[in-house]
């Protein structure tokens, strides 16, 4: 920390914007100052030093985050050693395995209570606890647009699952059981037998899924501290890192380093490739996108075509690979994975960090423990590990896939549609033995977007018919505009935008109409003529159900589409941390 940093210009210390509240003997401090202590705090702790909040999205409703008042209390340990004083928070906690219609629908939610919660709070800086899929986003969203100091500390993935001596890994296996049952290769009774072991320990899903995903984006970030993406939930080192986050973030507010100063155009990018290189979730790409919104990094999908064509996936983990995020974690984790990047000319080796240091400095010196789960460039699981985003007229503006997860043989495809005209539609019809589909068919879902679900539900990755699995068919081309759970595979076209409900292509798409795929050629065409498709457009009414009132009348109003990150319109920006009006 340098002189500069610590004081203003004539030298004197800063003052810190805790002051406000508690600073002086005027009546309002002596009543802040005076309701705290109700807490049995000495008086000292509020002489200037910085109080640190720690924004927690624990609750026992989201099994992911349910240990995260005990990390909390790690946090507060490292607050108070470096002479801080911390004050823990409950905000809205977004549980994905719980929440319904479906946990994206309350991200923006939990990113404004995250926000007004440091604003409105007499804090210098925060300490964000996270872990289950959509709490990362909404912590690191509400965080930069603020601009305080703020580092995140993830909860950890959980052990990994065991089912009769394997590993199982969390969402992945239901995915795979599921079928397994359809299929007949497996019985219910095993699928029931299995559950018993695959959430076994605190954390979040031990998968490359997206809470492992998000965690490594807010790493790559530099949001974290260096480590922090695949610590087991129930490791020690899990403490210590939240120990060493609540030490540094007093340093940080010290040195008045915020989200702004680490969230540049350059870590958005450092962030996508390491997205390639994990093979992380699809989730990313909406997540980073309205992040990048929030700090006014002018981010697209084109980027995130771009920067992860030549990513190879190096990272063999499921549900792109075999492995599962503990043995990533002795594998030497993510920073392994950031210096095979720097070493490939495809890292920005000086952005910024949490840490106050340079991203390279970090990670220069990490060790590969285990070169089969965190591979060579030479035996990368794919060689353009990015997102690819395909146009034509059935997504004019982007519809993602993820390469590492999905069949080789499909990535050049032309089949006849079978079209469910809603979730229940195709819940309704998949199964049923007259449905006149075969492997060559392309599944088209519609209103699973942001607006049309609402909320955008991960279920793009339709199941396969019964009667084709049972033929031992295992992957068909799917597209819809919903998103998938970043546990899922397949290939299987996400977030086709604009979506359905809002007048896409997607809404017009009929049975038997022929479309074809060109991922090479990052290519998605309906082939019908315009004229066809505009007869269709002047036919077509919304079937989407209209609310009245509630959160979910705002989030359908106010959300943009998924290719800037399904955002509410009026939360893009950076806002700060100052508060327009003074209680007197
Ligand atoms: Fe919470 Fe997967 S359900 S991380
Ligand atoms: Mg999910």
């Amino acid at each position: 920390m340098t002189d500069d940093a610590r004081n203003n210009k004539s030298g004197a210390p800063r003052p810190l914007r805790s002051a406000e509240w508690f600073g002086g003997k005027g009546k309002n401090a002596i009543m802040s100052r005076s309701w705290m202590k109700n807490q049995g705090l000495p008086a000292d702790s509020f002489d200037g030093r910085p109080i640190i909040g720690i924004c927690n999205t624990w609750s026992e409703l989201t099994p992911c985050n349910a240990h995260l008042r005990d990390l909390a209390e790690r946090v507060k340990r490292g607050v108070y050693e470096s002479g801080g004083v911390p004050f823990e928070f409950p905000v809205f906690s977004v549980g994905e395995s719980t929440l319904r219609p479906t946990a994206m629908l309350f991200r923006n939610l939990a990113a404004m209570d995250v926000e007004e919660a440091i604003r409105g709070n007499p804090i210098d800086g925060v300490v964000l606890l996270g872990g289950c899929d959509k709490t990362t986003p909404a912590l690191l969203m509400g965080a930069a647009s603020v601009d305080l100091p703020a580092i995140l500390v993830s909860g950890g993935p959980m052990l990994n699952g065991k089912w009769r001596g394997q590993d199982v890994g969390s969402g992945t296996a239901i995915w795979k059981f599921a079928e397994m049952v359809k299929s007949g290769e497996m019985t219910i009774d095993e699928f029931v037998d299995a559950e018993q072991g695959m959430a076994r320990s605190a954390g979040s899903c031990m998968t490359m899924g997206t809470a492992s995903t998000m965690a490594s984006m807010a790493e790559a970030l530099g949001m974290t501290l260096s480590g922090n993406a695949a610590i087991p939930a129930v490791d020690a080192r899990r403490r210590v890192i939240a120990q060493l986050s609540g030490r540094r973030i007093v340093g940080m507010v010290q040195e008045d380093l915020k989200p702004s100063d680490v969230l540049t155009r350059h870590a958005f990018e450092n962030a996508i490739r390491a997205n390639g290189a994990v093979g992380g979730s699809t989730n990313a790409v909406i997540h980073l996108l309205a992040l990048a919104g929030r700090v006014g990094v002018g981010l697209s999908l084109d980027d995130w075509d771009r920067l992860g064509r030549d990513v190879p996936t190096i990272v063999n983990l499921q549900p792109s690979g075999r492995y599962l995020m503990e043995q990533f974690y002795y594998a030497g984790g993510l920073p392994v994975v950031l210096k095979a990047l720097g070493e490939m000319s495809l890292l920005h080796k000086d952005t910024l960090t949490v840490s106050g240091g340079a991203i390279w400095d970090e990670v220069k010196d990490a060790v590969n423990y285990d070169p089969e789960v965190i591979v060579s460039r030479k035996a990368a699981l794919t060689q353009s590990g990015g997102i690819a985003v395909l146009r034509g007229n059935l997504a004019p503006r982007g519809i993602v896939l993820k390469p590492s997860a999905a069949s080789p043989h499909l990535m050049q495809h032309r089949g006849r549609a079978i079209v469910f005209e809603s979730i229940e539609d195709y819940h309704l019809r998949i199964n049923q033995e007259d449905l006149d589909i075969d492997e060559t068919c392309v599944m088209v879902l519609k209103y699973c977007g942001p607006k049309g679900y609402p909320g955008m539900a991960e279920v793009g990755n339709l199941g396969l018919p019964a009667k084709l699995l049972k033929q031992g068919v295992t992957d068909m081309v799917r597209i819809s505009d919903a998103r998938m759970s970043g546990t899922a595979y397949g290939t299987v076209l996400l977030h086709a935008t604009p979506e359905a409900a809002d007048g896409g292509t997607l809404a017009l798409v009929r049975d038997g109409d022929m479309i074809s795929i060109d991922v090479p050629g990052r290519s998605v065409h309906l082939e019908v003529s315009d004229d066809e498709l505009a007869t269709r457009r002047a036919a077509w009414i919304s079937p989407v159900e209209k609310f009245d009132g509630g959160y979910a009348a705002l989030y359908v109003k106010s959300v943009m589409q998924a290719d800037t990150g399904a955002d509410f319109d009026f939360l893009v920006g950076r806002r700060g941390s100052r508060i327009p009006m003074d209680r007197n």
